[in-house]
């Protein structure tokens, strides 16, 4: 039995940017209600909602303070009940990120915890004694400042721990009472009909029990990211990571048809464990397509060794981007972001689609009085700041790009493109990189090679990728051209008569002349193999 998430197409919204209705420049649940339309349009299956709970917004949201309630700037418990329902009427799986690794350090659990050492949430935290030197048990850092990751508690006189913002207490899941109550957010929300979790840090749960030392990392230089001096050993991806993700999936599968997935920032060969005996994540978010330089042959390499490297049973994903990396359209450019849409679309496993990337929106330049994210503020200059990818989604040419009202400012600046690229122009032009995201996806979902197909890879020459979906009878042949010079696809003797399906250049102009298809610069083609 195929699942919806290995056919569907998650799209990943980003609450605060995508689309505000009450006039405080600050997008929210209403927002994606009146935008449901536009993504049924656009043809995924499923949204994944970044956090939206009430929250001090140190980290955005990341810092949480209530599991089980909904911030007032994004809405109520009811608009929440509203957007599931809704959503469901349009064939539209929901999921909410679920953060597990820390609250924020308003939550009434942490309060009560940092209140003495004897109170009865006095071990949800990770709490410890000062080193013998009276500076902290263990060198571990904060991932935002590179500084350490302990901070003192003059009312306890221990250190908590926390791998990010010392507003983001992590929370300690070995005792069992935390562990219990925090499985039971899952079920508030599964009982509500939300259909699974993107699982915020999931590898970086469970820490080393005796909570040793990180070694240096002998690569880091000056200029790095400050988060990266140490090799993180013993506070992520520890052996009993496994068992924090099979307690989640047991929770999980009280339900039908519920999904997890699991951010896991971990090269492929120590993700793919993360999908267990299919007893853990189901889709252990694979962001290597970001991390591998935008080159033919190092795509083709990263794709096969992934295929290869899969556990019997375990459903492949792909992302080229969201909320913590900077926009695909930035990093490779506007030509190979269409290129990397259509990788993105006809690679075997469950997409995940960053809200604007199906318009090529781009990083915004945030001017330094504009700077939100802490990342930035904490480790300046360096290029780590995310307000540049969480800029306001692109609607139309009105001001403030119909995000928010006119004489509103919205929290981040609005792309200064918008005028020329934003969803109402982009759906009436056939040519527009939306026009073509729209048509590929409907192709994609038409075709049970696309969506749940075999992959194989086919031979190209040098700064092309190619490769066959098969399902059945049924096959499909796509040619990705990552260079800017124009290519001829020497067409396998072996591969049948081929019919163009779709091209990134719209309107289409191609014709196969003979065994080879040529193809313009930055340019990627689906073909249909001619049935016999
Ligand atoms: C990962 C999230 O994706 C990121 O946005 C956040 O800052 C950290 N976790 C901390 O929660």
């Amino acid at each position: 039995m195929t699942h919806w998430w290995q056919k569907g197409i998650v799209y990943q919204i980003y609450p605060r940017s995508f689309q505000d209705t009450n006039g405080d420049g600050i997008g929210d649940l209403h927002g994606i209600i009146q935008r449901l339309g536009y993504l049924h349009w656009l043809g995924i299956d499923a949204i994944w909602i970044s956090p939206m709970y009430p929250s001090p917004m140190a980290d955005f949201g990341y810092d949480i303070s209530d599991y089980t309630d909904v911030h007032p700037m994004f809405g109520t418990l009811a608009d929440m009940d509203e957007l599931i329902t809704a959503a469901h009427q349009r064939n539209i799986k929901v999921l909410l990120d679920f953060v597990p690794g820390h609250t924020s350090n308003q939550h009434p659990w942490f309060l009560e915890s940092r209140s003495s050492r004897d109170n009865p949430k006095h071990d949800w935290y990770i709490w410890r004694d000062p080193a013998p030197d009276g500076g902290p048990p263990n060198n571990w850092l904060s991932r935002f400042d590179g500084k350490s990751g302990w901070t003192w508690d003059k009312n306890r006189e221990q250190y908590y721990l926390h791998s990010f913002l010392a507003e983001q207490p992590d929370l300690n899941w070995r005792n069992p009472q935390v562990r219990e109550t925090m499985l039971n957010v899952m079920r508030f929300w599964l009982d509500r009909g939300l259909d699974g979790f993107r699982v915020d840090v999931v590898y970086r749960v469970m820490k080393d029990p005796q909570l040793r030392d990180n070694p240096p990392n002998p690569d880091w230089r000056e200029g790095m990211d400050p988060g990266h001096r140490l090799i993180e050993k013993y506070n992520k991806n520890t052996p009993d990571a496994h068992e924090f993700n099979r307690w989640l999936r047991a929770v999980t599968d009280e339900y039908d048809g519920r999904v997890l997935i699991g951010e896991i920032n971990l090269p492929l060969p120590a993700l793919v464990k993360h999908h267990g005996q299919n007893d853990e994540i189901h889709l252990p978010q694979n962001i290597n397509l970001h991390d591998t330089t935008w080159e033919a042959e190092k795509i083709r390499a990263l794709v096969e060794q992934y295929e290869a490297l899969l556990p019997e049973g375990a459903w492949p994903n792909w992302v080229l981007g969201n909320h913590d990396q900077h926009r695909v359209a930035t990093r490779i450019g506007q030509d190979q972001a269409r290129v990397a849409m259509m990788l993105l679309l006809t690679l075997r496993g469950t997409p995940i689609n960053y809200y604007g990337d199906e318009l090529g929106m781009h990083d915004v330049a945030i001017p330094p009085e504009k700077i939100q994210d802490p990342w930035e503020i904490y480790s300046p200059g360096l290029g780590l700041g995310r307000d540049p990818e969480r800029t306001p989604m692109q609607w139309d040419d009105t001001p403030n790009a119909g995000f928010c009202p006119p004489d509103v400012e919205p929290w981040l600046p609005v792309a200064d493109d918008y005028a020329q690229n934003n969803v109402a122009l982009a759906r009436s032009r056939p040519d527009s990189m939306l026009t073509f995201t729209q048509k590929l996806i409907g192709l994609r979902r038409a075709a049970p090679a696309l969506h749940i197909g075999e992959y194989r890879s086919l031979s190209a020459p040098l700064g092309l990728f190619a490769y066959l979906r098969a399902y059945g009878a049924e096959r499909y042949v796509v040619v990705l051209n990552f260079t800017n010079r124009e290519q001829v696809w020497p067409i396998p003797d072996e591969i049948g008569r081929l019919e163009i399906g779709l091209t990134t250049h719209l309107p289409n102009d191609k014709e196969i002349e003979g065994q080879q298809l040529s193809l313009h610069q930055n340019e990627g083609v689906v073909l249909k193999v001619a049935e016999a």
